[in-house]
Parts: structure tokens; sequence; C-alpha cells
């Protein structure tokens, strides 16, 4: 902790390390009240950067030092130097070994990074730099080394010891204790170290690589959620096979483990051969676990496995290249769930919450190209941009080279640099040397921040039979860059006739039409594209697929829009058209609000979800998602400024407005699927998840009318749903009414049946917390001294005041700014406890310039309250010196 002068670590400064680990043998002794952990450390001089003898500066944070002998001498004390993150000593040879023991408390450990205790287990999150608090190293992932590991413990309490790689030995010890010997035969940079001791049960299964050999696995939990790992083995297996197909890439070790674990700050992790998991990316059972969540399973199961090549094999050279690991992952995570979903509803999501989410951040005081160029505390790096928008840049290289361009441009990455730290530079390279394209203008998606705007207009020339699109793009200042040059955009487009049928496209210069759909790269701040042979003026269909993460402006009318949303022959920018008409209309309301006029709905988009509701030959989960209106937090982004009150009530108008008008048919789509689900078991496929959106949604609409043929039907679902999915839902709109008896009486009985599954009290906890009814501060404040709430679970933070700081506007930005207020508090007690979690609470007061200048005031005072507390985390303080700056 610490509140002066922080170090900012810059990319420029990068310098290749002193010294090289070969060989790292860790031994564990884990007991209840410390664990104690030797270290021998094989290290030589890095020949790369000279022949001299330079002091060796291990990191090490939180190590209570027992012993440490360089090449069998017992150090004292004036041999070597100590601070409270540095273990210095001079280096007589250019080979030599340390040993080292230390004593660790990860029995008090609350900030869940290095080793810890969830629950009754021990394990450990080293990413990105927590091997620190757990033996003195060069913690940096360009040291690569061969770990062996032998851990120790009570046999009783913890008959499960596992590590990375294979296991070697293992034996008993007096005491009741035993102990176990793993080695890792592949070279690995300590961030993917990980270890687990427990009382453990696990699934087995095990799988055929492509090269017939047979891989065992696992995944560990305690023994209450043995029943809830079928659909993440599934997973895992359709992962292995697809990184098979899709890239080539065949799993190396001969086990591969999951282990869930109850207390995680992020998703899970890839560590090698062993992946750490947040519960709640692994358990899945239809009676306690949603589709999302089945679907967040299958995703984040992927995401890891994936991370054994893009990650494991090839790693990072620094923390700079994050992106190189994480948007490439994220890109491959997505485009497996595509293959195994609705190709076109996983983009609509994607692409839904990247404008949501990504460009605020873009936009914020956080804001951070997708390389990074400086730093103070590297978690707080682990961001959208450079998970989400990396992945975006990875796409677009994609929708550039061609699939397969990209895919040759990949082997010849994995092939080169396996077993290497290397940097977003080697793999541009590596796509340019196998396409034999120049990607250097393309590179400035790494280094510029903010999200482009690119603004189309259009010119027809009836006489010469000429359509005109005209680009220009531009990019907002951002902290630190306030120039930016023109990025290469990728457009995918068509052009549409009256009919919406796509034109042959022949550009100025070209002797025939070359396809029907192209990709233009907008390379320039200005641009045109002249093309030729249309006799009437056709209709673009701009950026299909979101093919660049930019913001797109194009002078579409009302009419044309509802046009695209019919004929448009590309799903995604159906959906487009569709946002962007209810984004207008709700835009008119929004004004109307402000003036005091009386609201009026335009009914064209009554017209337009009316049809689109009539249309059975459209995937019903096409229909759930044209349905669903811009939420409030996207509609604040695209704001100049947002003003929370009149974006709420213009929103909850239009929906009223669109059930009432669509009544009768809502009721029957929510009918025929209720129906459908009755007489068919719970099944996560597509087909189903599907029928399930669009039932939920229409019910959402429904329940809005206050009927009471509607609210006998929501308690119907709610009562007899055979699946989580329907339950929740059918109590989150009863929670959003104003049916005080039902809402109390469903609370209470969902509650009584799932006090004993947290992840099932997590639903609970944010259905309540995302309640926009008023009093919700109060109801919020009441969930925190529930005794399923422990400020130590970050899943419950997130669920609860996460929930209700992110996804409940009106309440949290209660216009006496108790909400600020509250956060703040819970940022200030978060802290001290897990620094990690207390930032990424902190996000939505760092985005207080989106408000008036009240809002703005309050927000910017509750930012210096925790500024000026004694004892910042170099995590919280980052965030909120810069949001202040
Ligand atoms: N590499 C992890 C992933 O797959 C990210 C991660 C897991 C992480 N736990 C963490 C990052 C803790 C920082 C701190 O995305
Ligand atoms: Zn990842």
């Amino acid at each position: 902790m610490r509140n002066d002068q922080p170090k900012v670590i810059f990319l420029k400064d990068y310098q290749a390390p002193d010294y090289l680990i070969d060989e790292t043998h860790l031994t564990f002794e884990l007991f209840e009240d410390q664990t104690l952990v030797h270290a021998q450390l094989i290290l030589r001089r890095n020949p790369a950067r000279g022949t001299d003898l330079p002091p060796l500066v291990l990191d090490g944070q939180q190590l209570e030092l027992l012993s440490l002998k360089l090449d069998d001498r017992e150090l004292t004390a004036g041999d070597y130097q100590l601070d409270d993150s540095h273990l210095t000593l001079q280096p007589a040879q250019a080979s030599f070994v340390i040993d080292s023991t230390v004593r660790i408390h990860p029995e008090a450990n609350t900030a869940l990074e290095g080793l810890y205790k969830s629950g009754k287990m021990f394990c450990t999150q080293c990413e990105a730099e927590g091997f620190r608090k757990i033996t003195y190293y060069l913690d940096r992932p360009d040291v690569m080394s061969k770990f062996t590991t032998t851990l120790s413990a009570d046999k009783q309490r913890y008959p499960v010891l596992l590590s990375n790689g294979n296991p070697i030995a293992s034996g008993e010890e007096e005491g009741g204790r035993h102990w176990a010997t793993w080695q890792d035969p592949f070279m690995k940079p300590a961030y993917l170290f990980a270890l687990v001791a427990g009382d453990l049960w696990c699934l087995e299964d095990s799988f055929t690589t492509m090269s017939q050999r047979e891989v065992a696995l696992r995944i560990y939990v305690e023994p209450e959620n043995i029943g809830k790992l079928q659909h993440a083995m599934d997973s895992l297996k359709k992962s292995m096979k697809w990184d098979e197909e899709v890239y080539g890439r065949e799993y190396d070790l001969d086990i591969f483990m999951i282990v869930a674990v109850n207390d995680f700050n992020m998703g899970a992790m890839e560590n090698k051969g062993l992946n750490i998991f947040n519960s709640s990316c692994v358990l899945a059972h239809p009676e306690t676990a949603t589709d999302a969540a089945h679907q967040r399973v299958e995703a984040v199961v992927a995401h890891e496995y994936f991370h054994n090549w893009s990650g494991n094999r090839v790693t990072c050279r620094d923390w700079f290249q994050l992106s190189l690991k994480e948007g490439f992952t994220v890109f491959r995570d997505a485009e497996f769930s595509a293959d195994m979903n609705s190709r076109t509803v996983k983009r609509i999501e994607d692409v839904a919450f990247l404008r949501t989410n990504q460009f605020a951040e873009d936009a914020g005081p956080m804001a951070h190209a997708v390389r990074p160029e400086s730093f103070i505390e590297i978690s707080n790096f682990y961001t959208l941009t450079v998970y989400e928008k990396g992945s975006e840049v990875v796409r677009m290289l994609r929708t550039l080279l061609g699939a397969k361009g990209f895919r040759q441009g990949s082997d010849l990455y994995f092939d080169r640099h396996d077993g290497q730290a290397v940097t977003c530079d080697d793999f541009i390279n590596a796509m340019e040397d196998a396409n034999g394209v120049d990607l250097t203008q393309f590179k400035r998606w790494y280094s510029q921040a903010g999200t482009p705007r690119l603004e189309v207009s259009e010119s027809y020339d009836p006489a010469a039979n000429t359509y005109r699109l005209a680009f220009r793009q531009s990019c907002p200042a951002s902290p630190g860059q306030s120039e930016k040059l023109p990025f290469v955009i990728p457009v995918e487009l068509a052009l549409l006739d009256s009919q919406g049928r796509e034109l042959p496209l022949q550009l100025m210069g070209e002797g025939a039409p070359v396809g029907i759909v192209r990709v233009l790269q907008v390379t320039e701040s200005e641009q045109a594209f002249t093309f030729l042979n249309l006799a009437d003026k056709p209709l673009p269909s701009l950026l299909r697929g979101f093919s660049a993460p930019v913001k797109l402006h194009f002078p579409y009318s009302r009419d044309q829009l509802m046009f695209l949303m019919q004929y448009d022959s590309d799903g995604f920018n159906r959906w487009e058209a569709g946002q962007q008409l209810a984004v207008q209309v709700l835009q008119e309301l929004v004004g109307q609000t402000q003036r005091g006029d009386s609201l009026l709905l335009d009914p064209r988009l009554i017209d337009a979800l009316r049809s689109v509701l009539g249309n059975e030959a459209l995937d019903p989960a096409m229909v759930a998602e044209m349905l669903a209106l811009p939420s409030e937090a996207y509609l604040t982004e695209i704001s100049e400024v947002a003003d929370v009150e009149a974006i709420h009530s213009a929103r909850e108008f239009a929906r009223l407005e669109l059930a009432t008008a669509l009544k009768s048919q809502l009721l029957q789509r929510y009918q025929q699927a209720r129906a459908a689900s009755r007489a068919e078991p719970y099944a996560a496929t597509a087909e189903q998840i599907a029928r399930r959106g669009l039932q939920n949604i229409a019910l959402s609409y429904l329940m809005l009318l206050g009927d009471a043929e509607v609210l006998a039907a929501c308690e119907e679902q709610f009562a007899n749903a055979d699946n989580m999915t329907e339950r929740l839902h059918a109590m989150a709109v009863l929670v959003n009414s104003s049916h005080e008896a039902e809402k109390s009486r469903v609370l209470a009985q969902f509650a009584e049946q799932f006090k004993d599954d947290p992840l099932v009290m997590d639903q609970w906890f944010s259905v309540q917390a995302g309640c926009s009814r008023p009093g919700g501060l109060e109801r919020v404040q009441a969930l925190m001294t529930h005794p399923a709430f422990s400020l130590k679970n970050p899943n419950k933070v997130r669920s609860l005041i996460g929930a209700f700081a992110n996804q409940n506007a009106v309440n949290f930005h209660c216009a006496d700014g108790a909400g600020y207020r509250f956060l703040a508090d819970q940022v200030i007690t978060l802290n001290a406890l897990n620094p990690q979690i207390a930032s990424r609470l902190l996000t939505p007061l760092t985005r207080w310039r989106k408000y008036a200048p009240a809002r703005q005031a309050q927000m910017r005072e509750q930012l210096q309250r925790i500024m000026a507390e004694p004892a910042l985390s170099p995590d919280v303080y980052e965030v909120v010196s810069k949001s202040l700056a």
C-alpha cells in the first residue's frame, strides 16, 4: 500500500532480463497458520545482455525471508539488500544456484493474488504479477523456466494436491501429511504457475488428439458441485476439436485439468495444464444456471483452453503486449462460440457490448491503446480495450487478409515463435510475411487510443449512373495523445436496389464488377469511392458485420432504416438498422421529456417491430434481439450529456407503448414458446435458447401492462419452470413490477430454495440490485447485511454492488448523490481487502464527464474523498488519480 509517487512503468524502457532461470524447483509446506516456500533457482547470465555480472534483482512482496543460499553458501544480512519489493544480491559467476525459504500467509490473503485460500482449499492466481507474493523470483513473462513443484499438506484436509504438468512422485509423511511432485516439461513464465490443494472430486473424461494421443481430462470441484460439470466437460472437448480443425493446434500434455474455486478475481486463468476457474464460469446445471450462464461457461472454457497456444506456447514479452494473447484469444473464443451457436446472434451481442462498454472506456480518463504505453498497476489494464477491442483488431486482420491468408499468418506465427515470449509486432510481422503485405499503417490500431468516427456521405449522378461514397475519418484526443493519424478501416458493404437485392459492385477504374459484397479500405482522413453502372440510386448497407470498431454516421432516414430492417441480406445489419431506428426514436423522446412536451412515439417503430414479431421465418433469437431496445447504458454512451432520468423515462415510455400496441402478438409468441417449453425437457441447445430468449423478452413487455392474465402467466412460469432461465426471468420481471405481494413472495421462496447455492444467490442479489423502482439504494444496503452476502467474495461484490452501480442508473445516480457516496464507501473498504476488485468497482465514478455539472461535482467529490484515503493501493490510486486529472 502506498500513496506517494507510485512508479510509472513505460513500454519504451523495456530491457531484456539480465539473468535467466533455467530451472525452478519449488516445495510448498502448507499449514493452517502459515506456508513455507522453498525455492531452488538455477540461474545464468543472459548471454544476450553481456558477460559482466550486474546485481541480481529478484521481485518479492509480503514475503518473510527465512533463509538464503548462493551456491550452497548461507548468506547473512550483509550479503544482500531487501526492500518491500526486491531482494538484491551480487552473483560471483555467470551460472549459479539460489536457494531461499520464505514464510507466507495464504490463510490471511484477501487480495486473492498469489497463494490464497478459497473456502477450504489452497489455490493460486499469479497473472500478472502475483508470483512475487509466493517467492523471490524474476517475475516477468520473458523469463521462462522449467518448473518442478512439490506440495505437502495434511492428507485428510487436502487429499488432492495439484500443480502444472505431470505427476512424477508422491508419498506419505509422518503426522498425517502427504506430498506430491509435479513436473511441467514446458518452459513457462511464472505467471502460468499454479497449485491447488483441497478435498476435491473430479469428473474425468478423455480426448484423442488429431495425432491419436490420449489426453486425460479432469474437472475438479468441491463435492457438492460434482453434478454441475457435464456442460464444461462437453465444452472442453468441443474446444479441443475446434482448435485442431480451425487452427491446426493440438494439445501437448497428457493431462488437462480445470479446478473450480468460489473466490476468484476474474473469470478464469490459463495456467499450463491446470486452469483455475471462477466457479461461475465452470458450473452449469439447468436448474441453477441460465442459458446465458451456459454460454458463458462454454466460452470461458474455450478461451482458457485456446490460451494453451495463444498465450502459453507463445507468450508475451512484457505486459504491454497483453493483447497479443488476450485480443487474439477473445477473437478465437468468439469464433468458436459463433460456430457452436448462432453466428449472427453472437456478433450482435458482442458488438452491443463493445459499443456500450469499450467505447465508453475509450472516451474516459482510463482510455489507452490496445498496446498501452505506460501503466502504474498492470491489473488495471485487463480491460475491454485490451480484450474486446484487441479482438476486433484481430478480426479486422482476418477481414483484410481473408480466412485463408489469416490462417497462413497464424500458422507462421505459431511455428516461428513456439516457446518464445514475443510482441504484438511479431504477430503482425507473421501476418505480413505469410501474406506479402505491408501492415505498417494498420499497426496504428495498436498504438492509438480512442474510437474513430467515420462519417459517410453519398451522391448519385443519374446522368453518369455513378454513385459516390465519401468517407471522412477522425478520432478524438485521448489522455496523452492529442493528434491521431488515419487508421486502416475495412468497410464491408453492399449496395441494395429498391427490392433489397445486392447490386454488382464496379469501382471506377475497374473493367467489370467484382462481387456484390466488398471490403473497401479507408486509409485516408478523407477518401471517396465511385461505383459505376448503377441505373438507380442504391441504398448502401455499410460496415456489415461491424467490420471495424468505429462510430459510423450515415444520414439514413427512418424509412430507409425500416427498409434495411426488412430487406438487408446481412442479418447483423438488419439488426443494426433496427437499433439505429430505435436510437433516433428514443432520442426524440428524450428531447420531448426534457422540454416537458407530451411524449409521442413514432409509430414507425411499432410497425417495424410488429413485422419482426410476425415474421415466423426469422430465427426467434433474432426476433428477440430486434425487440430489445438499445440499453440505457448505450443511450448514455452516445449522449453528449447524459440525462439519466430522461433516458430512463423515455425508454420506459417506449416499452409501454410497444407493449400496448403489440400485446396480442407478444402474447401469442409468449404462449407458444412457454407451451413448447413445458412440452420438452430443458437443453442448452441453440434452438431452445432462442425460444426462451423470445419468450422472456415478450414476458418483459407484457408485464408492463399490469394485466391479471399476464401476472398469472408470469407466476406460472416462475413456479413450474424446469430451468433457471425461465424461473429467474419471471422473478426479475416481477421484481420490476408493482405487484408488491407477489414480488416478496417469489423473492422469499427463491432464497429459501437456493440459499445453499452461492451462484444462484448471486443471481438473486443481481436481480434486486438492478431493479429501477424507487428505493434502490436502500434495498441494496439492506442486502449487504444478508447472510449470503460477503465483501470478501468478488462474485458477491459484482452481483450486488457492481450490478447496482452499472445496471441501475436511476438509483445509482439518485439526485442527492447517496449512490456515489455508497460506492465510494465500498471502494474504500475493498481497497484494503482486495485492491483489484476495488479498482474495478470504481469504473462508474470515472465516467463523471458524461453528466450535467451538478452530478459531475457530486461524483468528483467522492473521487476526491477516495484520493484522500491514507493507504491507497496502486490499483485504486491509478484509476482515481487519472479520473481526476
Ligand atoms: N489470463 C486471464 C484470462 O484468461 C485473466 C486473469 C485471470 C487475470 N485472473 C486474473 C488477470 C487476475 C489479472 C488478475 O483472461
Ligand atoms: Zn485470456
